[in-house]
């Protein structure tokens, strides 16, 4: 069930005072905002124990949060679309931090890793869906528009085939990386009819908007768990992810540190294990489109999706 905005704030506040009375030094915790660091966000949390896993840790945002989990003592599962990419971003993280091969564009790569990441046999504490392309041209995968796949659709996969880890954890959530351009999509929003993406545009904002209504429809399922799941945008980061389009980030835009912030905090802070349902950005909801508010729109497309990757959907 989506909550409205001022019931998650009541929630977010119920819980961070929850958290001042039990957590020794949470009263300390300074006001965070958008010039907040992931380091900053989640000092003095000790997440030894804990088991994470993040999508795309070679560059961006995805290395500065397996960075940062690991900086405190989180085990983390860091995906790679090569293992040697994969090892040598692991290898840079003070901490554990292990390597998995992850291409989302390969459901046969997307059902290996799945494979890859039970078999450490450990309930998963969090799953933060952030790898992520930009593209510039018209590309498919099985006659799907490869944003959309890649984005959507490979997460969309990877997490049925973890879900019952993470529902298995204490308070396990899934983090996913969506957008403020989200509300730039298609008209009418996800193209149901026509997902080759040959007669419309805006391929980011409507995988963006995929992952909204993805983490929405998922925050519906998860109630009644112990788990929770969100979506957060991380704000003009300056990464990688304009390589393909050759675009440069605006002088405003922030650091991957800053970028990594909220992200981290939603998947490991105390502080936002009430949370479920929401849009982020900076510690706070978000604005977002009404399409991203959807429910309809977001149950359609679970089980379109399901429809789209039933073959290599676990038994
Ligand atoms: N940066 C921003 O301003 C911004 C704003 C809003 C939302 N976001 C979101 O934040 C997330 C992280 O993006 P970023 O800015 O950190 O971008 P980035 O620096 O380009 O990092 C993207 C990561 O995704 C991986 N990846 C790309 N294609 C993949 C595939 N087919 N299979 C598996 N992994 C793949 C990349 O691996 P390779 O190194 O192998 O390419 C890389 O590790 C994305 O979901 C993005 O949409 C970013």
């Amino acid at each position: 069930m989506t909550l409205d905005l001022n019931r998650r704030r009541l929630l977010q506040a119920g819980t961070l005072a929850a958290m001042a009375a039990a957590v020794p030094g949470f009263a300390r915790t300074p006001a965070f905002d958008a010039t907040t660091t992931a380091e900053q966000a989640t000092a003095g949390l000790d997440l030894r124990g804990r088991t994470i896993v993040v999508t795309g840790v070679t560059s961006g945002i995805g290395r500065e949060t397996m960075r940062v989990l690991a900086l405190r003592g989180a085990h983390v599962i860091g995906t790679a679309r090569s293992r040697e990419s994969g090892e040598a971003a692991c290898a840079q993280a003070e901490g554990r931090a292990t390597p998995v091969v992850l291409d989302l564009a390969d459901f046969d790569s997307v059902v290996a890793a799945g494979k890859a990441i039970r078999a450490f046999d450990v309930p998963l504490d969090a799953l933060v869906c952030n790898a992520g392309v930009v593209l510039d041209d018209l590309q498919q995968v099985r006659g799907i528009e490869k944003t959309f796949v890649v984005n959507h659709l490979g997460h969309y996969l990877l997490t049925r085939h973890l879900l019952d880890r993470i529902t298995a954890a204490p308070q396990g959530r899934v983090v996913v990386l969506g957008s403020a351009d989200e509300r730039n999509a298609p008209p009418g929003g996800i193209q149901f009819d026509d997902l080759s993406g040959a007669s419309w545009e805006a391929r980011y904002a409507h995988s963006k908007l995929a992952n909204g209504l993805f983490s929405l429809e998922l925050s519906r399922r998860l109630a009644g768990t112990r788990a929770t799941s969100n979506c957060v945008t991380p704000g003009h980061t300056r990464s990688n992810i304009l390589r393909n389009v050759g675009n440069r980030y605006r002088d405003d835009a922030r650091s991957v540190a800053q970028g990594a912030a909220t992200p981290c905090w939603l998947a490991a802070s105390p502080a936002a294990a009430g949370i479920n349902g929401a849009f982020y950005r900076d510690f706070a909801p978000a604005p977002q489109s009404d399409m991203q508010r959807d429910t309809a729109m977001a149950a359609r497309l679970w089980s379109e999706s399901d429809a789209l990757v039933r073959a290599w959907l676990p038994d």
